[in-house]
């Protein structure tokens, strides 16, 4: 296995951080991710007070959007080898503080348009954690519409998901 420490972006969409969402990331991050060749960095959606996009174009003809909250974020994107989407599902997607994030990605999309190819140079694998208050719905097949554009626009070559259910039921 590569020695090289992989870099984690985790994209955090319940507002609740000792959450059933919470409790699934931290049993993946232990599990799963527990030696030093990790670098975690979570972001909060309900912390981030993320802008909505507002549809404005201004990224149609500048390499930038007019909101600068998102720079941060930007950064740790492009340095990244692994993404994690780790959500509670509120009526069939995502909560909105998240779906906002998400939506701001769209100046990627124009980026790639004009240059012809992702800033997103390193190709990066995705996992989705997701919970649900629901036994036996499938949000699968619209969850992964829903994140399609996502990963051709960041570049994400796998995408794997593990969705917890009924958690109305504790
Ligand atoms: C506004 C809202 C919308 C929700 N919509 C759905 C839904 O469409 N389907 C579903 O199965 N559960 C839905 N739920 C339940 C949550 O997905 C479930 O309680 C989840 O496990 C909460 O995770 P958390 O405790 O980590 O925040 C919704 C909950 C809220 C608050």
């Amino acid at each position: 296995m590569d020695t090289k420490t992989k870099n984690i972006v985790v994209f955090f969409g319940s507002p609740h951080k000792d959450s059933y969402t919470a409790k699934l990331l931290n049993l993946f991050i232990k599990k799963k991710l527990d030696n030093s060749n990790y670098k975690i960095n979570i972001i909060y959606a309900y912390n981030e007070n993320i802008h909505a996009c507002i549809d404005c174009k201004f990224c149609r003809d500048y390499d930038f959007c007019i909101f600068k909250d998102l720079d941060n974020i930007n950064n740790l994107l492009i340095e990244s080898d692994f993404i994690i989407i780790a959500s509670p599902i509120y009526n069939a997607s995502f909560p909105s503080p998240l779906k906002s994030i998400l939506d701001r990605f769209q100046i990627y999309y124009y980026y790639f348009q004009k240059h012809r190819k992702s800033i997103f140079e390193k190709p990066k694998n995705l996992l989705l954690l997701l919970t649900q208050g629901s036994k036996n719905i499938n949000y699968n097949p619209s969850i992964k519409s829903l994140i399609k554009p996502i990963c051709n626009i960041l570049n994400i070559k796998s995408f794997k998901m593990i969705n917890v259910t009924n958690t109305d039921n504790k």
